[in-house]
This record gives C-alpha cells, sequence and structure tokens, in this order.
C-alpha cells in the first residue's frame, strides 16, 4: 500500500484510463474533490505533528523560564516566597445542569464514538476546573460508550467526582438533576451573580420569524412537568439569551459530520421539551456553521457561569479556524459571508475537532498548575488510553 497520496494518484490515474475502455469499470473509483480535500489535509495533519507538539513544548519552556525570572525579581524587590506560592481559586458548584444527552448511538460511525468519548472526558475535566460548576450528567451511559468507558479507558471515570453515568434517559437525568439542585440541604449551589441577573430579570423566550429547521407537525405543547429542562440545538427557532438558576441543559452527545441535522430538536420537540440555539449570530460573524462540538457547548455554558458575557465565552472556546470574530469587529463583512462554503468546509473542522480532542488533553494536562493537576491527571490517563486503543 503507498502513501494516501500515491493511492490518490492511482485512482485519478485509473480514471482517465478508464475513459478510454468505457466497458470496462474502474479498479479504484475516482476520489471526489472533497475526498482529495480531506485526503490532503489528513496528511498536512499528520506531518504537522511533530512540529506542534515541538511548538507546545517550546512555549511551556518559555512560560516556565520568563515565570522563574519574575518570581526571582519579585524576591530580589523583597517580597516574601510565600505570598508568591499560587492560590487555587475555588470552584463552586452552582444550581445548574448540564445533561450529555449520549443515547445516539446508532447514528455514529466507531471513531465517531471514540471521538465522543474523548469529548465527554474533555467537558468533565473543564467542569471540574472551571470557576463555577455545574452538576454534570451523562445520560444514555449504556451500550458502546459504556463499554468503551469500562473496557477500553480502564474505567478510570469511576473515580472521577462531580460527574454522573446514568444509563438512563435525558429527562430522567433531568429529573434526578432536578432533585440535587433543589436538596433541601442548600447542596445543591450557590447563587452566583450571572444566575441572580437572570432572575431578575426574566430572559424572553420568543421565538425567531424564520425557522432554521421548519418541521411538518405542528410543535406540540410544552410539558409543564419539565418545563425547566431545555435542549440546546442548533436548529431550534429560540434563541438561549441567558442561563438560569435550576434549570437543566442537555447537550446532544452526537458526532456526525452533520449527518443528522435536526435530530436533537425533534427528539426534543416530540417530548414537549424546550429547546433553544446558543446566540452565536447576535455575537459573532462565522466563516462556518454555527454547529458546535459537544464539549465545546459545555464549555461555553461554563464561561458564560463565570463572566456573564457570550461574547466573550465564545470567543475563548470556539476553534480559530471556524474564523469567528465578534460583531463590531469585522472589517466590512456580510454577516452571512462565508456560510455559503460551510457544507464543504464542516466535514474537515469536524475532522480536526475529532482530532484535537483526542489529542490537546495529554498536551495541556502536562502544562496544568499544580492545583489543576488532579483533573488533568486522570483526564491525561484516560487520554493516554484513548492513543493506545487508536493507534492498536
Ligand atoms: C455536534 S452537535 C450535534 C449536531 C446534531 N446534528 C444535532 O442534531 O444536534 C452536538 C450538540 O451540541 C449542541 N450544539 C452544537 N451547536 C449548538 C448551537 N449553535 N446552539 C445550541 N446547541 C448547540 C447540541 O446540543 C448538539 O446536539
Amino acid at each position: 500500500m503507498g502513501t494516501p497520496q500515491e493511492e490518490a494518484q492511482i485512482a485519478t490515474t485509473t480514471t482517465i484510463t478508464s475513459s478510454s475502455a468505457p466497458t470496462t469499470a474502474p479498479a479504484n473509483p475516482p476520489m471526489s474533490k472533497n475526498a482529495l480535500k480531506r485526503l490532503r489535509k489528513q496528511e498536512e495533519w499528520e506531518a504537522g505533528k511533530d512540529d506542534r507538539r515541538k511548538r507546545r513544548k517550546e512555549k511551556r519552556h518559555e512560560r516556565k523560564t520568563r515565570a522563574r525570572s519574575e518570581r526571582a525579581a519579585l524576591i530580589a524587590q523583597g517580597v516574601d516566597p510565600q505570598d508568591l506560592q499560587k492560590k487555587k481559586t475555588p470552584s463552586t458548584l452552582v444550581p445548574v445542569g448540564i445533561v450529555i444527552d449520549c443515547d445516539f448511538e446508532e447514528y455514529m460511525m466507531d471513531k465517531e464514538r471514540v471521538s465522543l468519548s474523548s469529548q465527554v472526558t474533555r467537558a468533565y475535566s473543564d467542569n471540574k476546573q472551571a470557576r463555577y460548576r455545574a452538576h454534570l450528567w451523562v445520560a444514555g451511559f449504556n451500550k458502546g460508550i459504556a463499554k468503551r468507558f469500562n473496557e477500553v479507558l480502564g474505567a478510570q471515570h469511576k473515580k472521577w467526582k462531580g460527574i454522573w453515568f446514568d444509563d438512563g434517559d435525558f429527562l430522567s437525568c433531568a429529573a434526578k438533576v432536578r432533585e440535587k439542585m433543589n436538596a433541601a440541604d442548600g447542596s445543591g449551589g450557590e447563587m452566583i451573580e450571572s444566575l441572580q441577573r437572570s432572575l431578575d430579570e426574566k430572559p424572553a423566550w420568543t421565538r425567531d420569524e424564520t425557522d432554521p429547521f421548519p418541521l411538518p407537525d405542528p410543535e406540540p405543547p410544552l410539558d409543564e412537568a419539565n418545563k425547566d429542562v431545555v435542549y440546546l440545538s442548533s436548529d431550534s427557532p429560540y434563541t438561549l439569551e441567558r442561563l438560569e438558576p435550576n434549570t437543566c441543559y442537555i447537550v446532544g452527545g452526537l458526532v456526525d459530520k452533520n449527518r443528522e441535522k435536526g435530530l436533537c430538536y425533534r427528539r426534543a420537540r416530540e417530548k414537549g421539551i424546550r429547546t433553544a440555539k446558543l446566540p452565536i449570530g447576535q455575537f459573532m460573524v462565522m466563516q462556518s456553521r454555527q454547529v458546535l462540538a459537544t464539549n465545546h457547548v459545555v464549555e461555553i455554558m461554563l464561561k458564560w457561569l463565570e463572566c456573564g458575557d457570550w461574547g466573550q465565552a465564545f470567543l475563548s472556546v470556539i476553534p480559530k479556524r471556524k474564523g469567528g470574530r465578534l460583531r463590531g469587529e469585522e472589517a466590512g463583512e456580510d454577516a452571512g459571508e462565508g456560510e455559503a462554503e460551510a457544507s464543504e468546509a464542516e466535514e474537515e473542522e469536524q475532522d480536526e475537532e475529532e482530532k484535537e480532542a483526542g489529542e490537546a488533553e495529554a498536551s495541556e494536562s502536562k502544562a496544568q498548575d499544580p492545583p489543576q493537576a488532579e483533573a488533568a491527571t486522570d483526564v491525561g490517563d484516560a487520554n493516554k488510553a484513548e492513543q493506545v486503543e487508536e493507534t492498536s
């Protein structure tokens, strides 16, 4: 077997030859423009691996050298070294639930399931390290994903704190989160500024004029018993204004390269559950679609809890390759510009997302400050197991 490039070359050559002999079917069907492009990207990604590792190492080294000389300068000025010890900002539990709905296994390919498990790991790590952490649950934890965590990843997740894995569906998890958030002993979490503001200025719940994913049946009535549950979906005609206390947000645990458009939206609507999309369009001008990876959506919510500002949250989480800029900072660009190219670019983006979810954790965990090491270590170990699986 040759390199992917050689194989692509063979495929192209076969097409030319077969056009002069129309009765014989080509041995290798020609590669589509998109497949060739993906192949090139894959090669570039692979070729850049060592460079990226080297750059990360250099950056870590620079960071440490800078910190050491800053510390030495302060001590030389008479600062007590004890005062320079980093103090961990404690993480505070807040009365907000985040449920990752993993009940979509049949819609994913093997490598997408692997990617999803990395994303769940990442979400756990982000929540654990966040200034304000949510009640984090994984619903539909049965079948392949549970098997992977238990067998391939060495059941590390059983030692994780602050996350619950449940084999029930997202609504049964939401009921358990509700119980925990409303616990009479006050253990459900602390009311913080961003959430208090949502109570003071109750956010509007308005429907867009144009429906991004019109469905033929009329919208069913709201399930009153679950009115504190919001299923997040980029296909929803509603836009999330603020996160609200004592509310459970469901994020689809799905890696599908957007093949299954509207899947989560339909699931929520059928059950009379509120849906909402993140207000990306109000804050950002994007060069590609506004469908984000599961762990990024979780991270955005955690950032919002901390700063109460969607623009800041999007800017710090949405990957740079999505070409997002804050509105008002774009240089004479049309809001919709670039979206036409989205479908072509989307598959590539999501491929990169999958790779990053697996690759970035290990390097980040090495660069963690000591107070964050606990989360980083178990995530790092889980990630090592992921890499073993991917290469075997
Ligand atoms: C990769 S997306 C899955 C896309 C899938 N086709 C679907 O039906 O939603 C993973 C999940 O992240 C959340 N998500 C992604 N982008 C979002 C957005 N712009 N607004 C709200 N939720 C979003 C949704 O919960 C979604 O199910």
